[in-house]
């Protein structure tokens, strides 16, 4: 049994798949955890999974297809902890095969985009003063090696909907995140990289429209490291593919593309850019 760490963690989707992975053998470390998701049930199954390895978890029930429960979570969080080491933007969906239809969020905007990218963007802020005070404290958003350029005069894909392309550009939009948020946090303890875990793992996700050809623990394994490992103690504004840094699409490295990225999201996250640009400490 592992004694506790005094550590915490939040993992978005970690009642299922990678996450719950993840979840589970941090809790096993002696971690804390604050499992999030939104079916209570199996939430409740990866808490009581943690609590039996030695760890100590609660379920967050959230569903970030919207904003107002996005600003929930995080209050819920503040509420639950008075430090957070570590934040994990997991929680995805898929593609939604290849008929796959254009759905919205409560907020309107194109569901992917919405819940894999926006999502994370507006908790990461709402919870940045946390992790600064918690400081050295790390964030992993969890994307993909699928990636497509974002058209910027169709970010929510109202024209030649394609499912694929609506899940690549989510992923895509987390990278350019991770690397322009990276500067903003320079010297404040707190790091941030992305990921492509595993190619096709074995999990919900995956198994709904095609076969799995590697494992959760390999996904695992890659998040972990970003995660926890010493050898990236101090490194931020990466992205790995796997357990190695890599090359993401060409738009990531494209200082214009972040910015209007950024100013998009700050808008529809109804965060204030003013703020943000007076302050930049504080997001
Ligand atoms: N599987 C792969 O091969 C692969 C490859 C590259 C990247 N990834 C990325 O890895 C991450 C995890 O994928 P996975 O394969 O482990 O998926 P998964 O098994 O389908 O699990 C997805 C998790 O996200 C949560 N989730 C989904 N929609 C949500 C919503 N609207 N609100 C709140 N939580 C939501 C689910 O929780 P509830 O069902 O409880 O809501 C579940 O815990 C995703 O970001 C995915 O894009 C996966």
């Amino acid at each position: 049994m592992a004694k506790l760490n005094g550590k915490t963690a939040l993992i978005t989707g970690s009642t299922d798949g990678v996450g719950r992975m993840v979840a589970e053998r941090l809790g096993a470390d002696g971690w804390r955890i604050l499992v999030h998701g939104r079916d209570r049930g199996r939430g409740e199954q990866v808490v009581a999974a943690i609590k039996k390895s030695g760890g100590a978890a609660e379920f967050l029930q959230a569903d970030l297809s919207s904003l107002a429960e996005v600003r929930r979570l995080a209050d819920a969080v503040q509420k639950a902890t008075k430090r957070l080491d570590l934040l994990i933007n997991n929680a995805g969906i898929g593609s939604g095969g290849p008929q796959g239809t254009r759905q919205m969020s409560a907020d309107g905007h194109e569901l992917r985009f919405a819940v894999n990218y926006l999502s994370g963007f507006l908790l990461t802020h709402l919870l940045m003063p946390l992790l600064k005070s918690s400081a050295p404290a790390r964030i992993v958003n969890v994307a993909s090696l699928g990636q497509q350029a974002i058209d910027f005069d169709d970010v929510m894909l109202q024209h030649d909907y394609n499912g694929m392309r609506a899940y690549r550009q989510s992923k895509l939009a987390q990278i350019l995140f991770t690397i322009g948020l990276a500067p903003e946090l320079k010297g404040s303890g707190v790091t941030v990289n992305a990921l492509h875990p595993a190619t096709f793992m074995d999990t919900a996700m995956v198994r709904q429209f095609g076969r799995p050809i590697s494992t959760v623990k390999e996904g695992a394994d890659a998040i972990l490291k970003l995660a926890v490992a010493p050898e990236m103690e101090g490194r931020s504004g990466l992205y790995f593919n796997g357990q190695n840094e890599a090359q993401a699409n060409a738009q990531a490295y494209d200082a214009q593309a972040r910015q209007d990225l950024a100013a998009l999201s700050f808008e529809l996250a109804g965060l204030s850019t003013q703020k943000a640009a007076a302050a930049p400490g504080q997001f």
